[in-house]
């Protein structure tokens, strides 16, 4: 069986998503237990315990969320339409929080304030591809120096577009998010690990300074483990973190069974009027603390670190096993009723 490279993997001729892939120990480990891994990772200055981002989404990322995973060691990027935004601006949450969200259209009474308080801004958009985004992202560099993440991206040809405009973090994975229907809606997209892979090894050819950001269809600790070996510096979450209690939003008892919503920032349910629609709403389990799902991340991707002999992320980022699953090896993986 033939095992792949990252560059070999990016060369296959298909594209590639998460269930597709498999990590393959060819080591002896020499770790005894997952408590020696370190999965501590730096985003732009900051040493976050897992590289673990919070999707700038209305039902995911609240002040509640934003500054629980602060707490965490994680970052919550707290979304633009939030009730408590005016207070953040007003600076009622320094050092609580890290990063929020803006529009395009964001203007200097919103962006100024949090550029003041160093505040990491998302322009938060679905494609950056595209000059207004560009635009925007040189603008905001230019008058206040700050952070910028942009979003999202497919392929990697269009990476150093956004360095040159000033862009210190991607958001990499168009059509792959679960609550998603622009792949439905336009045709557009490819599978996110050969999406990754290809703004990854773009970025190393190049020697470009930009962090990448996994972002869509992660559904478990094992698929966080996939993209960072892949070459991600972080992984931002949606569904894993819906449905969690610092979501934003009620918690709902139907039948017999707590849920919270989920939806999809294009969803018609947040833009509320006919406008084009790439998004869906969803009822998600209600999970509890999100602290449950942080620990078993951690637990997850150390376990993986400890069977790829990997004591760091920087180690497991310089995975050269992969294996390309065919469909029975992937249902082969699943545990059975
Ligand atoms: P998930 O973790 O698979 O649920 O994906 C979350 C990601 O889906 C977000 O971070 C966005 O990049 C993307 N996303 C969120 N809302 C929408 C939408 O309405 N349409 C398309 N993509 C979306």
């Amino acid at each position: 069986m033939k095992l792949y490279t990252q560059e070999g993997l990016n060369d296959y001729q298909l594209s590639l998503t998460y269930d597709d892939i498999s990590l393959v120990p060819t080591q002896i480990s020499k770790i005894k237990s997952r408590n020696e891994t370190k999965t501590s990772s730096k985003f732009f200055d900051i040493e976050l315990g897992l590289p673990v981002l919070s999707s700038p989404m209305d039902s995911v990322t609240g002040i509640d969320m934003a500054i629980e995973l602060d707490k965490l060691n994680c970052l919550g990027i707290i979304n633009r339409f939030d009730s408590s935004l005016q207070q953040v601006i007003k600076g009622d949450f320094e050092n609580k929080i890290k990063a929020v969200s803006i529009a395009l259209n964001s203007s200097d009474d919103v962006i100024a304030p949090l550029a003041e308080k160093n505040y990491i801004i998302c322009i938060d958009t679905a494609n950056a591809s595209n000059s207004s985004v560009l635009k925007k992202c040189e603008e905001v560099k230019l008058k206040y120096g700050v952070k910028i993440i942009v979003g999202n991206i497919a392929h990697g040809s269009v990476l150093q577009s956004l360095v040159d405009a000033g862009a210190d973090a991607v958001r990499i994975g168009i059509g792959g998010g679960s609550v998603c229907t622009t792949s439905i809606q336009t045709g557009i997209g490819i599978g996110q690990v050969s999406s990754l892979l290809n703004v990854y090894l773009e970025r190393n050819n190049k020697k470009l300074n930009i962090e990448l950001i996994a972002d869509g269809g992660i559904k478990s600790p094992g698929d966080v483990a996939k993209a960072i070996a892949l070459g991600a510096d972080a992984v931002m979450l949606g569904r894993m973190l819906a449905g969690t209690k610092e979501t934003p939003g009620e918690v709902i008892k139907y039948k017999d069974q707590l849920w919270k919503k989920y939806r999809g920032s294009a969803s018609f349910a947040v833009k509320m009027k006919n406008e084009f629609i790439e998004g869906e709403e969803t009822m998600i389990p209600y999970k509890g603390p999100v602290q449950n799902v942080i620990d078993g991340i951690s637990d997850g991707l150390r376990s993986s670190m400890s069977y790829m002999n990997c004591l760091t992320l920087e180690s497991l980022r310089n995975t050269s096993s992969f294996a390309v699953l065919s469909n029975s090896s992937y249902l082969e993986r699943l545990p059975k009723k």
